[in-house]
């Protein structure tokens, strides 16, 4: 029996993914082609995918009559599943024209859902054996080797629960699959804790979300500790009516107001045994004077500074209560020393459902204790009267600089954030919570926010606080700290696996604002 001698062949990677193929003497090209989702579509249905691939491979068949030879291939490897769409052709010019045309042609048959992408070159390995097309050229296509690792990072599947949802946050960060990333309503109810060091992008994705979901109808509440909101919010480009109050000036909002929480004395003294540290003697104290004085409190235009008064008369026996007594005083006193009350007749009424967004400017309370007592009290507001009167839509509070607002305590006596996070979604409250140091904020913080997008994080303490919080590999936990400003771990309980997504900033701009920058409500004077 006389064996045929193999036919040479030989391919040559000329760049731009092309590959100059010799065979039997013969000059062919071969180009090829990644399937891709398309990028940034908010909406994208899988069912939808596939018909679009069945469309569109039915139109390649019906190509590859005219003259070109179609192969589809998909390569497999530990990291995940690539496609290629291969063009055959002698003519290196005419496969050039023929890449535009598929390529559009793919765009429509799919719905703008699949995109064909040049393939880098690399993945096919030149000079191995090969197998044989039924084609008109009889031309054997190069085996596809072996992608290279970093081609793709994220298979489908671990990613599929969040591409769909419907606040898009941006794309994951890998060279081939660059899937839109999203969340769902469901996750904002669950809550969401944005991590990471100072400048990695915690503000801009907040920012990000709340704009977004306030486009899907959610009301918006953002207590803004550095007074930034309003001017990213105000770069969208779709008109949605902000509202920024100064809470240094009265403010009353919805009809929650500073009344309504003094009849309740036993919540204003959570609040303040957070803010001011009390021991118990002060605690015990300050009880006293509440149950007491919370009627002649109520009627005053200016009751922070009446309590400071209330807490001085206060008849003290013992040397105990004396002690506590006149160290709560100062505690009180330098807490309302920049106060600038004034009447009550000045104070407006907004409601956070009048507005897209309501951002309350923290900023211009000076003293840092009074502006974490503000925003307690405003929570506190917020939480009683979802309570008493119910939240008639779906809201979404954001708290930025959360280690002032919920910091991490010793004895966590208070719980106010535990409070806050288990007990508000069931009145369709959703939070996010940002922080830059984990560790310094409440740990209730860590345990109730089921999505977390962390941005770098350089400090061990705090990675290593946030990463005990989930479930992440080695290799992805190493990243932390080398994330790109605006890139981020997205963790969520559906996801298999943490995913590193760069937050898409892009439709912020050109934002008219309503309301005035120094608005009037929340009575907290
Ligand atoms: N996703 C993003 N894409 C591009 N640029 C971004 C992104 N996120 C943030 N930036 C830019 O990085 C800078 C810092 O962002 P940002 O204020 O959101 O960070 P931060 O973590 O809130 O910082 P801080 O700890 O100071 O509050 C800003 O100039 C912002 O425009
Ligand atoms: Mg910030």
């Amino acid at each position: 029996m006389k064996l045929k001698k193999p036919t040479e062949i030989s391919v040559k990677d000329i760049g731009k993914g092309y590959y100059e193929i010799f065979y039997n003497s013969k000059k062919y090209y071969i180009a090829l082609l990644r399937v891709l989702r398309a990028l940034n579509r908010e909406k994208q249905d899988d069912l939808e995918i596939i018909e679009g691939l069945r469309r569109a491979v039915e139109s390649l068949v019906r190509r590859s009559k005219r003259g070109f030879t179609y192969s589809i291939v998909t390569t497999i490897s530990k990291n995940g599943a690539l496609t290629y769409i291969a063009i055959l052709g002698k003519d290196k010019s005419v496969i050039d024209r023929e890449i535009e045309v598929v390529t559009s042609l793919i765009d429509s048959m799919s719905n703008g859902n699949i995109t064909l992408k040049h393939s880098k070159s690399g993945i096919i390995r030149p000079k191995i054996l090969v197998i044989p097309l039924k084609s008109r050229y009889k031309v054997p296509v190069p085996e596809l080797h072996k992608i290279q690792p970093e081609v793709v990072r994220v298979p489908e599947p671990l990613i599929k629960p969040i591409h769909n949802g419907e606040i898009y946050l941006g794309t994951t960060l890998s060279t081939s699959y660059n899937y839109p990333i999203s969340l769902k309503a469901e996750h904002l109810f669950r809550h969401i804790g944005i991590f990471g060091s100072t400048g990695s992008g915690k503000t801009t994705t907040a920012s990000i979300i709340a704009y977004r979901a306030s486009l899907k109808g959610m009301k918006v509440l953002i207590l803004d500790w550095h007074g930034e909101y309003t001017n990213i919010l105000k770069k969208g480009k779709d008109k949605l009516s902000i509202f920024t109050l100064d809470a240094t000036k009265p403010m009353s909002i919805n009809e929650l107001n500073i009344n309504e929480l003094i009849s309740k004395p036993t919540e204003l003294l959570e609040v303040f045994e957070q803010v001011l540290d009390l021991s118990p003697a002060q605690l015990f104290i300050l009880d006293q004077v509440l149950e007491r004085g919370s009627r002649s409190l109520r009627i005053s235009p200016c009751w922070l500074k009446s309590l400071v008064e209330l807490v001085a008369v206060y008849n003290a026996e013992s040397r105990w209560s004396i002690e506590a007594r006149d160290a709560l005083y100062r505690k009180l006193k330098y807490l309302a020393a920049n106060i600038h009350c004034s009447s009550s007749s000045n104070i407006k009424t907004t409601s956070i459902n009048d507005h897209d967004i309501t951002v309350i400017d923290l900023s211009k309370v000076v003293n840092t204790r009074l502006r974490t007592l503000y925003a307690l009290l405003i929570l506190k507001m917020l939480e009683l009267s979802a309570v008493e009167h119910g939240i008639l839509t779906d809201l979404l509070v954001v708290i930025d600089e959360a280690h002032h607002v919920l910091p991490s305590r010793t004895s966590e006596v208070t719980g106010i954030a535990r409070k806050l996070l288990a007990e508000m979604r069931k009145w369709h409250i959703g939070f996010i919570i940002v922080s830059q140091s984990p560790s310094s904020t409440s740990s209730d913080v860590l345990k109730n926010t089921n999505t977390k997008i962390i941005h770098a994080i350089k400090s061990n303490i705090d990675k290593r606080i946030v990463v005990d919080s989930i479930i992440i590999r080695k290799e992805l936990e190493d990243t932390i700290p080398y994330l790109k400003v605006g890139e981020a771990i997205i963790v969520t309980p559906e996801a298999t696996e943490p995913i590193i997504v760069r937050i898409d900033p892009r439709p912020l701009i050109n934002i008219e604002i309503e309301g005035s920058l120094s608005g009037y409500e929340i009575e907290l004077e």
